[in-house]
């Protein structure tokens, strides 16, 4: 972690940033853990939601989120639409802002690696019948009823493996805003192909 008492070093604070992300992934008490993904759909409208970091990969500029092949959001983002991703340590009193492009995998053997790395509780997510998003006449789960409360053995899980995606966000844009009483600071960062990130200090 980088030390807030030298705040000037735009270089130092981009790499923080993914610093923190990664850290979060695999940490699920980090405040960045779990984190706003938001869209806009076809007429413009703005959707939100909250999901579960589960990888940062900074190189890559990446990040991985899991979900629901039938979900609402694979709809609208998986054809790469703009996507801006929203994170606040309260803790540390950073807020970081970021925008890019998403896409979705169903697929690939980054899928099978994800689901082979999945507890039998995270693999039951992805049994729900009928779709996630469907009208019911009851409040339901949805997951079948012999399975509420109970972790699934591997083959009970398994028919979960056709509806699990993930989604990538790939960043191009990054506001970083760190909160101070002697003076909050702040400094957007772009990507650009031979420069890494291109930081500019703001007015925040
Ligand atoms: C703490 C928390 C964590 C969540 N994590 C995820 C997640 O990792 N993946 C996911 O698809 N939905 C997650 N959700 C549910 C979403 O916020 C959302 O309600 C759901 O995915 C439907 O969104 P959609 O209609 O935009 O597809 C989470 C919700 C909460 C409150």
């Amino acid at each position: 972690m980088m030390d807030y008492s030298n705040t000037d070093n735009l270089s130092r604070i981009a790499q923080d940033c993914w610093h923190r992300l990664n850290k979060a992934a695999s940490d699920r008490r980090h405040a960045f853990h779990q984190l706003t993904i938001a869209n806009s759909d076809a007429v413009g409208q703005p959707h939100q939601r909250i999901m579960v970091l589960r990888e940062a990969d900074g190189d890559a500029r990446r990040l991985r989120f899991h979900t629901d092949a039938r979900a609402a959001k694979v709809d609208m983002v998986g054809d790469g639409a703009p996507v801006s991703v929203l994170a606040y340590d309260m803790p540390a009193k950073i807020q970081i802002r970021m925008s890019g492009k998403a896409h979705i995998e169903t697929d690939t053997p980054n899928v099978d690696k994800a689901w082979e790395e999945a507890t039998l509780y995270a693999r039951r997510c992805y049994l729900a019948d009928p779709a996630p998003g469907s009208f019911t006449d009851m409040p339901i789960s949805g997951l079948p009823t012999e399975l509420e409360g109970v972790e699934p053995t591997v083959e009970e899980a398994e028919p979960g493996r056709t509806n699990f995606a993930l989604l990538y966000i790939t960043i191009d844009r990054m506001e970083w805003l760190y909160l101070a009483h002697t003076g909050h600071r702040r400094a957007l960062f772009d990507y650009e192909t031979d420069k890494g990130w291109d930081g500019r200090w703001m007015v925040p």
